[in-house]
């Protein structure tokens, strides 16, 4: 039997892009493809990329730089480049990077296999009518405790500062079934943890048996799945948190105590211009809400600094929101322009401000982290193991607040859920012994 092909996948940005290139891996798959860590052995590589601010998408085209050896040396070598900088910039690729054969929008990968059959450049960034997963092959391969399942797509908030409307195309959402035969089907074969992804994730509105499914009805469906232990979801839009899924995180023993919930700003003069159709004080209320439905709940954030327009006041703005929460986690980010967005169009706050903002905003954040990480030692907590720890006896896993957890267990096993005490706090992990 002839060696089979090598597919090397590099995936940069969020976690529906992982999402994704499994599904593209499993679609080559059926092609015969296996997948590579190698890029220098593979017969195609694919990078998929990711737009959202510029430095992410700037990333691409060093690597693509770096790849041209490789296909001088192996002409046969297919190239190609998928997801969101594909979707903003395909035709631009292909005119600066005459090396890249395939350019595949994140809405259109499930013909990807047809496009790597095909002799010369192959674009698609179409938004097909028919459903990329009604037509991808059935996921099959065992796999470990833990995996992504995309229930929602796209975005229809249009943040004057975001390309994910541009990119990802509108808010459309998986019928239940679908959904629900897919994580059976993860189950079956090991899964115990489930994060269920959308980039409006709880916009969420699918067709079900019984009418339309709200993430919060959704959630409670999936609860229901013999040996699914526990349920995640991100990200979410504060304006979408409505009572029924408030209440799930006090219902569902399965939904984990941690919520990533983007605010953005704590300045109600940017929240309006960034098109955000929520106040400070609202966003507050809100957390108070959660909290009251399931009180130990770790929430986390994103930030953006030197939105245009943004002044010394409005940063200190977003600096007492973020003390007036006390977050779990939070990733901050600075304002990067992206062509086509509104915001793009005004004068930049300057970049040394910017910058300070940014370490300001960064110190808090990481103080709170630390903060809470701290906090939980004494507690009892799960942890799902997810692989055996560097030290013999030890195994590794997240708790349910998502926290790093390294537990002392000789007995321990990759996929057993595990009630731990949490006996001491290090810089990016807490370190536990198995209990009962
Ligand atoms: N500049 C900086 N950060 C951005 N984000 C989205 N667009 C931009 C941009 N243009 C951040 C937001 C969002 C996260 C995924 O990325 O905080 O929640
Ligand atoms: Fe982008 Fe999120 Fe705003 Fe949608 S809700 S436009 S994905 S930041």
């Amino acid at each position: 039997m002839a060696d089979p092909k090598k597919l090397f996948i590099k995936t940069y940005g969020c976690q529906m892009n992982v999402y994704d290139s499994e599904r593209m891996a499993e679609a080559m798959g059926a092609e015969g493809y296996v997948l590579t860590e190698a890029a220098e052995e593979a017969d195609m590589v694919l990078l998929n990329t990711c737009h959202i601010r510029e430095k992410a998408s700037e990333k691409l085209f060093s690597d693509l730089g770096r790849l041209k050896p490789l296909k001088q040396a192996k002409p046969e070598l297919k190239i190609g480049v998928a997801g969101c900088v594909a979707q903003a910039e395909g035709d631009e690729i292909l005119r600066r990077m005459p090396l890249v054969d395939i350019v595949v929008g994140p809405q259109a990968y499930h013909r990807l296999p047809e496009m790597a059959r095909a002799n010369g450049q192959a674009v698609d960034t179409d938004f097909p009518e028919e459903m990329k997963f009604d037509r991808l092959p059935e996921r099959k391969a065992p796999r470990g405790p833990t995996a992504f399942l995309t229930v929602q797509e796209g975005c229809d908030k249009f943040c004057a500062f975001c390309v994910v409307p541009y990119t990802r195309g509108a808010e459309v959402s998986r019928p239940v079934d679908r959904i629900l035969t897919e994580a059976r089907g993860l189950v079956e074969r090991g899964v115990r943890e489930l994060t269920l992804l959308g980039q409006n994730v709880n916009a969420y509105h699918g067709a079900g048996a019984s009418g339309d499914y709200t993430l919060g009805r959704l959630l409670r469906e999936m609860a229901r799945i013999d040996g699914l232990e526990r349920l995640r979801y991100t990200t979410s839009h504060p304006n979408d948190m409505d009572d029924d899924l408030i209440a799930a995180h006090g219902d569902l023993p399965q939904l984990m105590p941690y919520l990533h919930l983007p605010v953005q700003s704590g300045a109600d003069r940017i929240l309006k211009a960034m098109n955000r159709k929520h106040t400070a004080e609202q966003y507050l209320r809100l957390v108070e809400r959660i909290r009251a439905a399931r009180p130990d709940i770790l929430l986390s954030s994103d930030f953006i600094v030197g939105f245009p327009g943004e002044t010394d006041a409005d940063h200190q703005a977003t600096l007492d929101l973020v003390r007036a929460v006390g977050f779990g986690a939070a990733f901050t980010f600075k304002y990067s322009a992206r062509p086509g967005t509104p915001a793009a169009e005004k004068p930049p706050v300057p970049t040394e401000v910017a910058d300070a903002r940014l370490y300001e905003l960064q110190a808090l954040i990481t103080e709170q982290q630390r903060a809470a990480q701290d906090a939980m030692v004494g507690r009892e907590v799960g942890v799902l193991y997810e692989k055996p720890g560097r030290l013999a006896g030890q195994m590794v896993g997240k708790s349910d607040h998502l926290h790093a957890v390294h537990v002392t267990d000789p007995e321990g096993r990759v996929g057993e859920l595990v009630r731990v005490r949490i006996s001491a706090s290090a810089t990016n992990s807490l370190a536990a012994v198995r209990v009962g």
